[in-house]
């Protein structure tokens, strides 16, 4: 028996974020299960030596996976072991580590980022190069690393082929390739491909992987399948915060999430409910939905009278003040009962604005 008391209503699900939904209950029951009894602490344990032939049956014999609390530490770690303090990432404008991580990466690793504006959240050799440049001079930051974001920032997805591109064009001028999975799991879906097909077989060099979004309590893994792209992993991750003693418990959720299909089913809910959703509002006269729905993510441009009044009802962000772009994020476990009821409440909401 627990004192802890449940203050929330287990029935209330918005579409702010996929990291608003809970944790899976096989996970939660994984976690129950590495309990009790004492192991070895800071990744020295069973279920984190068991991991790395999980990741290696996803992503390659060569595929090595350093589990961290978080998205932003693991992009942190991975961006500091690829690259010497005087070199550069080129991103996206769009790109999570240059919006949304609150500068971790200039100021935890040191790092500047050369950004590109991109229309769709996506680079492509030719956008690569508008910042790929100045190669020797010692007065610019020396652009050593492509980062790329699978799915985007703005719910798009690249195709296999076009990571090939910017791999091939980043390794042709002796850049590296970083991908922030935070989605990989519902590329994957989406793209009806494993996982190492937009990441090992295209010549991706290291990878953040999401953990949490896909169903986890907490935990993402950076995944290094270069080996010869990073140096000194395993002192970063401790310097960047990111070593947790008791990883088992981060281990043992990979574990539960990835030897068997439970990423693949929850990323297929997700993105289905995304589909259905967009399908739903697609059909309210005034909801335009302006970016192509990919995988899980619904991008909406609504009255801002109508946004109000639908925020006060169900958690949601505003993408652009200006332009009253919404986001709307499905998660492992929307279900359609919620999806329906949701549009409904657009369509009414709609009505009486009108
Ligand atoms: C594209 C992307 N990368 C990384 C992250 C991980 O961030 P966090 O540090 O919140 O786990 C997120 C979370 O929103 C994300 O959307």
């Amino acid at each position: 028996m627990t004192d802890a008391i449940r203050r929330h209503d287990p029935l209330v699900k918005g579409f702010a974020s996929d990291n608003y939904a809970g944790v899976h209950p096989e996970i939660l029951q994984a976690i129950a299960l590495a309990n009790e009894g004492h192991q070895t602490s800071y990744g020295d344990d069973v279920y984190t030596g068991a991991l790395q032939e999980v990741f290696r049956g996803h992503f390659g014999p060569t595929a090595e996976a350093w589990p961290m609390f978080n998205g932003t530490g693991a992009n942190v770690v991975a961006l500091r072991a690829m690259t010497a303090p005087w070199e550069a990432v080129v991103c996206a404008e769009s790109a999570h580590i240059h919006t949304d991580e609150g500068g971790a990466p200039e100021r935890s690793a040191g790092l500047k980022l050369l950004t590109v504006p991109t229309p769709d959240g996506k680079l492509t050799p030719a956008l690569i190069d508008r910042q790929a440049w100045g190669f020797g001079d010692e007065h610019r930051a020396q652009p050593k690393v492509v980062s790329i974001t699978q799915t985007t920032e703005l719910g798009t997805l690249y195709t296999p082929a076009e990571i090939k591109a910017v791999c091939d064009h980043a390794h042709q001028l002796g850049m590296l390739v970083h991908l922030d999975g935070a989605r990989a799991t519902n590329a994957a879906a989406a793209l009806d491909v494993p996982l190492r097909a937009f990441t090992t077989d295209v010549g991706v060099d290291v990878l953040s992987f999401g953990g949490t979004k896909a169903g986890l309590m907490f935990g993402e893994a950076v995944v290094v399948l270069n080996p010869d792209a990073v140096r000194g992993l395993r002192y970063l991750r401790k310097t960047s915060m990111q070593l947790a003693s008791k990883m088992r418990f981060v281990s043992v959720q990979f574990e539960a999430l990835l030897a068997g299909d439970l990423w693949l089913r929850n990323a297929r809910n997700a993105n289905a409910m995304a589909q259905r959703l967009a399908a739903a509002v697609r059909e309210i006269p005034g909801v335009e939905v302006p970016r192509p729905v990919q995988a899980n993510a619904v991008f909406a441009i609504l009255p801002p009278d109508v946004t109000e009044r639908l925020q006060k009802r169900f958690r949601f962000y505003t993408w652009n003040e200006a332009t009253g772009e919404v986001r709307w994020m499905t998660a492992f476990d929307t279900t359609e009962a919620d999806v329906d009821a949701f549009a409904s409440a657009v369509a009414e909401e709609i009505n009486s604005c009108a």
